[in-house]
């Protein structure tokens, strides 16, 4: 059956139609069967599918973070992992992944950074591009996220960016620009904040002006979640969906605003057909084309992703890979328990996932002895209890009636927006964590709750906690986004079994808001074994780096520091974690410290080690990627895909906060590597660094002008090494005649791949935008440039020079 928009607009009122353009629920739009159309489900988004469940009994395959799929350079490893998302989606029955984030890393402050891609425009659009194909090619829609300027989260529902049009062009709507010519996205988000004045999801100059007008955008443009604000002026401003529902600015109050005269039904439909048109795309339209198969390995993909993104960023001696080492000290909180994924809205929840020490138990070769101690923990409050408990989650009503079931891998329960199938807002009054925990250690044991309001917890008989939790001065809201913790010890003896309870009654605050749209039901029993004090515990962890032949640090942020919702307020390393390195390195010459973290720390001990691995947040299978990298079974692939400064004072942009609601973009261009440049600030590692186990010689270098006034480059490098291994080859442009614009810029990049003594040739396009700049319109600047190929921004490795020209 064909698609014929207008006639499906045909058989529909206005009520009809305005009830299409707004959330039923948190994340579905309504069904019209009477025109063959299903709910459209949405879902974030980006690192996995969490689909209508905000809950561990709904897991996902969970990939690295975007930082991390950006660091790989490589569009086409972006293709293949939307392709599994899109399956993830399909078997969730979600039909549009809230996702991929290209706001642009302008400060490493940025509390989202983890979620976006790079300080670049060209790379973010390019692994954008490649992300939005693979999940589209599996027939699922994307909105590309968040149209545009939400480079930071502090007041972000209402900070208005005041951004020169040059700067906006050439940056911030880049990525955006790029990714709908080249890929078509079919759905965008509009961002919360304001751009010069105006909110952007009512922003017509941006959304109709240059989104549709000027590019060409024929997709769904989404409010990102309660953004839209006004009826009218997000109706007459290019918005089509309101989200989330049932109470939003479209549906009934859309239908009433046409009546009044104050929207043309004309919006209206038009709105209509790009959601029709949206359902036939992803097949939730009768007749639309049949859904996609496919059978790809989710835990493969998550793996090759995390090795193709670790950054060697540093190897001196050559200490990796490691050469059979007789004794392993691995050390860290987490490396026993790591942070796989950034916070917020991009959380989901993975059905298993191998820590550092998993993956190194697993893959240390025979003859090696690995040992781990904890050294310093920089997490403030305990991880939920996990190892040798067998927990379930029941939900209850008021009167104790068991009302469902759930089996807890973790004793978390994190319900926000929707229940799990079978509970319903109006009758669920609390939830128990129940079940029992073997205790392997005799001693001490801390146990410590979480959740805003009533809870009881009983281990062993015992009651340990039985009262009200909320911040000093706090209430049950601000406790959402402050995380209040109450720590109970308990004495446990080695294999006695013991029976452990926690119950939380859903506050009668929280139950109010519920039972207008959203679920908020988040409490979790957190556990630690009996351990030594701070001063012993690194005591210990020295001592065992000491005399082990290797000793492997992993430091990194926590959920308090990288998150959505607010900015970092520094780059260090939480806790004691740079003590902890600078103690190991003085007493192991083989020091490899592993960073698990989504955006840039501080490495003030980076100059004193033998290596330093970047894993960024490695999603479900980090562990194993990194034992194939320790072991060297695979190369870290990964190239930094934004410049680390050495501390946070060198870094371009070190405020994000608003004044008097006000941010200013007043670097302009200068942003990432062209603001370090600019300054002659010396960063710890620059923009595309990054080393793997192989080395390359640069051959041949030849640039090809075309009519446009871009260019053809074909560049030919060899492996000099003694292992196959793959080189991102990254070509800046230094304009000869500079004048306003900065030194130079990456205008295009390829990977290859290639065995010892192998070479290999590639070729780059590097299109006319490269050699453009905005003033009032695209204007060409022809002229020389040198046209380097280059291993980093910093290192060029053969250079020429090209005139660029429009001649067409
Ligand atoms: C985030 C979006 C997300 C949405 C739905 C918002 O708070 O900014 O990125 O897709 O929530 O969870």
């Amino acid at each position: 059956m064909s698609f014929d928009v207008d006639a499906l607009l045909a058989e529909l009122d206005l009520d009809a139609k305005a009830s299409l353009l707004a959330g039923q629920d948190v994340w579905t739009l309504p069904a019209r069967p009477d025109i063959g159309l299903d709910s459209l489900v949405l879902s974030d988004g980006p690192v996995g599918v969490r689909g209508v469940r905000w809950s561990q009994d709904d897991p996902s395959v969970t990939l690295p973070s975007p930082t991390a799929l950006a660091a790989g350079w490589d569009p086409r490893l972006a293709v293949r992992a939307g392709r599994l998302l899109a399956q993830e989606a399909r078997r969730k029955g979600v039909h549009v992944l809230l996702a991929p984030t290209v706001n642009l890393q302008r400060s490493p402050l940025g509390g989202r950074h983890f979620e976006c891609y790079s300080e670049d425009p060209l790379l973010t659009g390019m692994i954008g591009a490649g992300y939005v194909t693979g999940v589209q090619d599996g027939g699922v829609g994307v909105t590309v996220k968040h149209f545009v300027a939400n480079d930071f989260e502090t007041e972000r529902f209402t900070a208005d960016v005041r951004v020169g049009e040059r700067a906006l062009r050439e940056l911030y709507l880049a990525p955006f620009e790029l990714i709908v010519k080249r890929a078509k996205p079919w759905g965008i988000m509009a961002a919360y904040n304001s751009v010069n004045g105006t909110t952007m999801t009512q922003h017509a100059a941006l959304l109709d002006g240059v989104l549709r007008g000027e590019w060409g955008f024929d997709g769904f443009v989404v409010s990102d979640w309660l953004a839209a604000r006004d009826t009218v002026a997000s109706a007459n401003g290019g918005l089509d969906v309101a989200m989330p529902g049932p109470r939003t600015v479209f549906g009934a109050r859309l239908a009433e605003a046409v009546r009044g005269g104050e929207v043309d039904e004309s919006v209206v439909d038009d709105m209509v057909r790009r959601v029709l048109l949206l359902a036939h795309r992803t097949g939730a339209l009768e007749g639309s084309p049949a859904a996609h198969q496919s059978e790809i390995d989710g835990d493969a993909i998550a793996r090759e992703v995390a090795h193709r993104s670790f950054v060697l960023l540093s190897n001196e001696t050559g200490v990796l890979p490691l050469k059979q080492p007789q004794s392993i000290a691995l050390i860290g909180a987490l490396a026993a328990d790591p942070k796989i994924l950034g916070g917020g809205s991009a959380t989901v929840f993975p059905a298993h996932v191998v820590s550092p020490l998993d993956g190194l138990r697993k893959a240390v070769p025979p003859g090696t002895d690995l040992a781990f101690a904890t050294g310093a923990d920089p997490r403030t409050t305990l991880p939920p209890a996990t190892d040798n408990f067998r927990l379930r989650a029941i939900a209850k009503a008021a009167d104790g009636t068991r009302l469902a079931e759930f089996p807890l891998r973790e004793a978390k329960i994190d319900w926000i927006g929707e229940l799990p199938a079978g509970l319903d807002l109006n009758t669920l009054a609390s939830v128990e964590i129940e079940g029992t925990y073997l205790p392997e250690r005799t001693g001490t044991h801390t146990f410590a709750v979480t959740g805003p309001g009533d809870l009881r917890l009983t281990v062993a008989g015992r009651t340990l906690f039985d009262g009200v939790n909320l911040p000093p001065g706090g209430d049950v809201f601000t406790s959402i986004m402050q995380v209040n913790e109450q720590r109970r010890e308990i004495d446990l003896t080695d294999g006695e079994l013991v029976d452990v309870s926690l119950t939380y009654w859903i506050p009668s605050e929280m139950a109010e808001f519920a039972r207008g749209s959203f679920a908020w039901v988040t409490f979790a029993l957190g556990h630690r074994g009996p351990v030594p004090d701070p001063d012993a515990a690194l005591e210990e962890a020295v001592a065992l780096a000491a005399k082990s032949d290797v000793a492997v640090v992993v430091v990194g942020t926590t959920a308090e520091v990288e998150s959505e919702g607010f900015d970092r307020t520094s780059l260090a390393l939480p806790g004691r974690q740079d003590e902890l390195v600078t103690r190991v390195a003085a007493v192991n010459p083989n020091t490899v410290v592993v960073v698990n973290a989504g955006s840039p720390v501080e490495l003030p001990w980076r100059a004193d080690v033998a290596a330093v691995l970047l894993t960024w947040f490695p999603g479900q299978a980090g562990g194993d990627a990194l034992a194939d990298v320790l072991f060297g079974r695979e190369e870290p692939g990964g190239r930094l895909p934004t410049t680390w400064p050495a501390k946070l004072e060198d870094a371009p942009v070190t405020d994000v906060t608003p004044q008097e609601g006000v941010l200013e973009y007043g670097e302009g261009v200068y942003i990432g590597y062209s603001a370090y440049a600019a300054k002659g600030t010396q960063p710890a590692y620059w923009f595309g660094h990054g080393q793997g186990y192989t080395t390359w010689a640069y051959e041949e270098l030849d640039g090809y002008p075309d009519e446009e006034g871009g260019a053809r480059v074909r560049v030919r490098v060899r492996n000099t090494g003694k292992r196959r291994g793959r080189e991102v080859v990254q070509l800046y442009l230094a304009p000869t005649e500079r004048g306003d614009r900065p030194d130079r810029w990456l205008a295009g990049f390829a990977s290859v791949e290639a065995g010892p003594g192998e070479a290999v040739e590639t070729d780059i396009v590097i299109t006319p935008r490269s050699a453009e700049v905005w003033r009032d319109g695209w204007q060409h600047i022809a002229g020389e440039y040198v046209l380097a190929a280059s291993h980093s921004y910093a290192e060029p490795r053969l250079s020429t020079r090209i005139v660029l020209q429009k001649i067409r």
